[in-house]
C-alpha cells in the first residue's frame, strides 16, 4: 500500500503514520517540516499545501493507492489539493470530525443526520481556531473532496479524540489538574455518559478502512454509555496516584456562575445529546476502542516522560484557573472545607 499523509505530526497524524509504519506500507509524508522530522520508516516530503508549485511537484512524486488528509480545514485549500493530486490517487481520506453535523451537540447524530451547509470553494481568509466556522468549515473540505473523488472518497468524523500527544488541552489539563491534588471542582453529575476516543484507535480503524477499500463517512465514539465523567476523573487520580477530593458542583449552578463548558472545565457540556453519537456503524466494521483508563494511564505516561504538545492557541483555552477554582469551592454551599 502507498499511502500519502497530507500533516501527520502534530496528533492524530502521528498515530496514523506510526500505524501505516506498523503495517509495512508505503508511508510518505507532506507537512512544511515545521514540528518534527518523518519518523523512521517514513518519507518526509516537505512543502506548504497552500503553494500551488509545491502541490504539483508533490503530485509528481505520485502514484498512491490513498492519500489521508488528517487535518484540512480550509475547503478551498483543501479541494486544491484533491484537484491536484487526484490524477495520481485511487482513494482519498478526509478526517473530518462530530461537528459536521447541525444537530450536534443538541440531538442525538448518525451519518444520516444533516449536515451544516458548507460552501466547497470558501477561503474564510484567516487561520486562526473558530469554534462556529469549523463545522461548516469541514463540511465544505468534504463537499470539495466529494466534488473531485465521488465515490472513491472516505470520510472519518470522530468525536473528541483523546491520547498521548493531544495538543488541544483536554486531558493534559485534567491530569495536570488533579495530580496537584486538594479538592477538585467536578461537574455534577458524575454518571455523566460520555465517549471520548483514543487516538490510537482513531488510527487503527482508519486504516482499517482504508485496506478495505471503504468509502463513504464513518462515525468514530466509544460507545455511548460505556464510560462516564467520573470514571474519567477516577482514572485521572488513579493513574497520578494524587490525593485529590472531587467536589461535585451542580451543573446548574456552574452555569449560573458563568463556567464555560467544554474548555473551563474541559470535556463539560451540560446538553444532553453532547455525547449521543451513534458509532454503531463503525462498530460493525470493526471499531474497537480500548478502556477510557488505558488512554489516561498512556497520556500520563507520555507526559511524565516529558512528552510536549506541539504549540497550539487552542490549549491555553482549556482548564479554569486556580483562584476562579478556589472562588467557586468557597461559594458552592455544599463543598467540603479545608480543615483550619
Ligand atoms: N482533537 C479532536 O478531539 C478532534 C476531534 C474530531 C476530529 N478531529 C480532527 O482530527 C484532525 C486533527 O489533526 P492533527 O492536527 O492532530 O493532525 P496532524 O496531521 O497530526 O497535524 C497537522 C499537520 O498539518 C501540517 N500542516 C499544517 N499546515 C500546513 C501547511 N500549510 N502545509 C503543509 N502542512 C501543514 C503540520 O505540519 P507542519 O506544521 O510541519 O507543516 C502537521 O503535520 C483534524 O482534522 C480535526 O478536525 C480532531
Amino acid at each position: 500500500m502507498r499511502i500519502l499523509i497530507l500533516g501527520g505530526s502534530w496528533f492524530v497524524g502521528r498515530a496514523v503514520v506510526a500505524d501505516a509504519i506498523r503495517r509495512g506500507w508505503e508511508v510518505t509524508l507532506f507537512n512544511r517540516g515545521r514540528s518534527s522530522i518523518a519518523p523512521e520508516g517514513a518519507h518526509l516530503i516537505r512543502g506548504d499545501w497552500e503553494r500551488d508549485t509545491h502541490l504539483t511537484q508533490l503530485a509528481a512524486c505520485g502514484p498512491w493507492n490513498v492519500v489521508l488528509d488528517v487535518a484540512g480545514a480550509v475547503p478551498a485549500v483543501v479541494g486544491n489539493m484533491a484537484r491536484v493530486l487526484a490524477p495520481a490517487t485511487e482513494h482519498y481520506v478526509f478526517m473530518s470530525t462530530i461537528s459536521v453535523y447541525r444537530d450536534w451537540p443538541y440531538r442525538p447524530v448518525d451519518e444520516f443526520s444533516a449536515l451544516w451547509d458548507g460552501d466547497p470553494d470558501l477561503d474564510p481568509g484567516t487561520r486562526r481556531w473558530d469554534p462556529d466556522a469549523y463545522g461548516p468549515l469541514k463540511v465544505g473540505c468534504e463537499l470539495a473532496i466529494r466534488r473531485e473523488f465521488g465515490d472513491r472518497a472516505l470520510f472519518v468524523r470522530p468525536h473528541v479524540i483523546l491520547g498521548p500527544g493531544e495538543y488541544v488541552g483536554r486531558l493534559p489539563w485534567w491530569l495536570s489538574r488533579i495530580n496537584q491534588g486538594g479538592h477538585v471542582l467536578a461537574p455534577a453529575p458524575p454518571e455523566r455518559s460520555i465517549q471520548p476516543v483514543d487516538v490510537r484507535d482513531v488510527a487503527r480503524f482508519t486504516l482499517d478502512l482504508v485496506a478495505a477499500n471503504a468509502t463513504g463517512a464513518f462515525n468514530i465514539a466509544a460507545p455511548i454509555g460505556r464510560d462516564t465523567y467520573a470514571d474519567l476523573l477516577h482514572a485521572c487520580r488513579d493513574v497520578t496516584g494524587s490525593a485529590a477530593e472531587f467536589v461535585w458542583a451542580d451543573e446548574a449552578w456552574l452555569v449560573q456562575q458563568e463556567v464555560r463548558e467544554w474548555t473551563e472545565l474541559p470535556l463539560w457540556r451540560t446538553l444532553p445529546a453532547a455525547w449521543a453519537m451513534d458509532a454503531g456503524k463503525a462498530q460493525r466494521a470493526g471499531l474497537a476502542c480500548r478502556p477510557l483508563r488505558e488512554t489516561v494511564a498512556d497520556t500520563w505516561s507520555w507526559l511524565r516522560e516529558g512528552g510536549v504538545p506541539i504549540a497550539h492557541e487552542r490549549f491555553a483555552e482549556h482548564g479554569i484557573s486556580a483562584e476562579r477554582e478556589t472562588e467557586l469551592l468557597t461559594a458552592w454551599p455544599n463543598s467540603p472545607r479545608d480543615p483550619g
